[in-house]
């Protein structure tokens, strides 16, 4: 299973705050990890890249300015701000906007921030952030939509350097938290409750290098498990994160998938299972929250599962309430599915069929791939860029599983007028 991106992402930034070299191993070739490696180079991090491991050299006296050209181009870039205020006193990074799945405010990590004593301003659209002195402070992450995953990694990190102990109240407990959190205290950071709601982080002032492996993907091993269920597939999946994803099994197996565990391993973060699943499905209701609860991250691919459910099933949307880009593009395919506000109501048919379709977003675009492999005839799914940001050559893990995908240049296909394969990504 390839290491998680979104694990990945905060720990790059976190190695800014190292005073020797940091080993980064198993991570995914994706292009949001290829934009955060450009990042930490603009930001004066030398990174010297070995296949999947990376070896990441930051600098005493580098750049603490993260420019909008890159931060518009991967939202994730906000993950260094805590780090550079850490390191250098000074963080100076573009604010994000919003994207494809909605408002994407920001304003709980300045607020952990400014309680441990940074100045924030906005200027030119940029987050400034300033301390001389961080100082250990009791801060409150939870926010309308429960917690903020990348907010938590924000405040731990700069937790790090502050005097004295900080406790993050409301913390997200998603198990990338883990991760970066077992990274930081190999680079000598003191950090307990990591996964929990309360974190607390005695200071440390300065952090050495470490030799890290990155968790397997949930969202990828989720995603891979759904494909197999919606081809009725006969499927073993090894280094499965098992226990990062109950919520998920919890579903698959109340929908009629059998998820079935292959060995007896301790803890179950990378286990071996089989996957099975017959027509017809149960329709299922769930609702997305964040960790333990079902990821909104899966949301999209499960939908597309529940279309060939018997039934109508409801899906609920906690995180982020419009992160239904997708719903549009499988009516497309022939899906009945009803959206409401936060909630959308999917009443399974027979069948899809292929069409042309548009991924607008990254888990979006993987659940178009899914429908178009169930689907009869073919599906086009256009603006794949998406999809590479998170998958790394989806299309090659689900032909391993039997699909037939092909990956083309729409415009060097119009010229050679290729016959269609089943379900194609462009
Ligand atoms: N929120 C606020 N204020 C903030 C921050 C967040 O109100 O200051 C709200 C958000 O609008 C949202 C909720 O809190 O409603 C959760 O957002 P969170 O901050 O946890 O999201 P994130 O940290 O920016 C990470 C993942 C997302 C994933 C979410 C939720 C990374 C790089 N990104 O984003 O992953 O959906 O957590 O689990 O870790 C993806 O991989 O496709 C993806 C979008």
């Amino acid at each position: 299973m390839d290491g998680s991106k979104n694990a990945a992402l905060p720990e790059m930034a976190a190695a800014l705050m190292a005073t020797s070299p940091v080993h980064l191993r198993g991570l995914p070739e994706l292009s949001d990890i290829d934009n955060m490696v450009r990042l930490l180079a603009e930001l004066g991090c030398e990174v010297e890249r070995d296949g999947r491991d990376l070896r990441l050299i930051p600098s005493a006296d580098g750049s603490c300015h993260a420019r909008y050209d890159i931060v518009r181009t991967m939202r994730a870039s906000i993950c260094v701000l805590g780090p550079l205020l850490a390191r250098y006193g000074e963080a100076r990074v573009a604010m994000p906007g919003g994207c494809a799945i909605g408002d994407r405010p920001v304003d709980l990590h300045l607020r952990g921030l400014e309680a441990l004593g940074a100045t924030i301003e906005l200027d030119g659209g940029d987050i400034v952030a300033k301390a001389d002195r961080l100082t250990g402070a009791t801060v409150f992450l939870g926010g309308p939509f429960g917690s903020t995953v990348l907010g938590t990694a924000n405040v731990m990190c700069a937790a790090t350097h502050a005097e004295g102990v900080t406790v993050i109240e409301s913390a997200a407990c998603e198990p990338e938290i883990m991760d970066l959190a077992d990274m930081l205290n190999r680079m000598g950071a003191s950090i307990t409750g990591a996964g929990t709601p309360r974190v607390t982080i005695r200071g440390r002032g300065t952090l050495e290098g470490c030799d890290h492996r990155v968790m397997p993907d949930r969202i990828v091993a989720g995603t891979l498990a759904i494909a197999a269920a919606i081809t009725n597939g006969d499927v073993t999946l090894e280094d499965f994160p098992l226990d990062h994803l109950l919520a998920v099994v919890d579903r698959l197996q109340a929908t009629g998938v059998s998820v079935q565990r292959m060995d007896e391993l301790e803890p179950a973060q990378r286990c071996t299972v089989k996957i099975t699943s017959e027509r017809r499905l149960k329709p299922v209701l769930f609702t997305t929250q964040p960790y333990p609860g079902f990821p909104t991250d899966l949301q999209a691919q499960m939908m597309t599962l529940l279309c060939f459910a018997d039934g109508n099933s409801i899906v609920t949307e906690k995180i982020f309430p419009d992160r239904f880009l997708h719903v549009s593009e499988l009516t497309r395919m022939g899906a009945q599915v009803y959206r409401q506000g936060g909630t959308v109501v999917v009443q399974g048919v027979q069948d899809l069929v292929g069409a042309p379709v548009m991924a607008s977003d990254l888990r979006g675009s993987a659940s178009l791939v899914l429908a178009g492999m169930a689907a009869k005839g073919t599906t086009t799914v256009s603006r794949i860029y998406h999809l590479d940001r998170g998958y790394a050559n989806l299309e090659c893990q689900l032909n391993t599983l039997g699909a037939e995908i092909e990956r083309f240049d729409p415009d060097a296909e119009a010229q050679a007028q290729a016959a269609p394969s089943q379900a194609e990504v462009c």
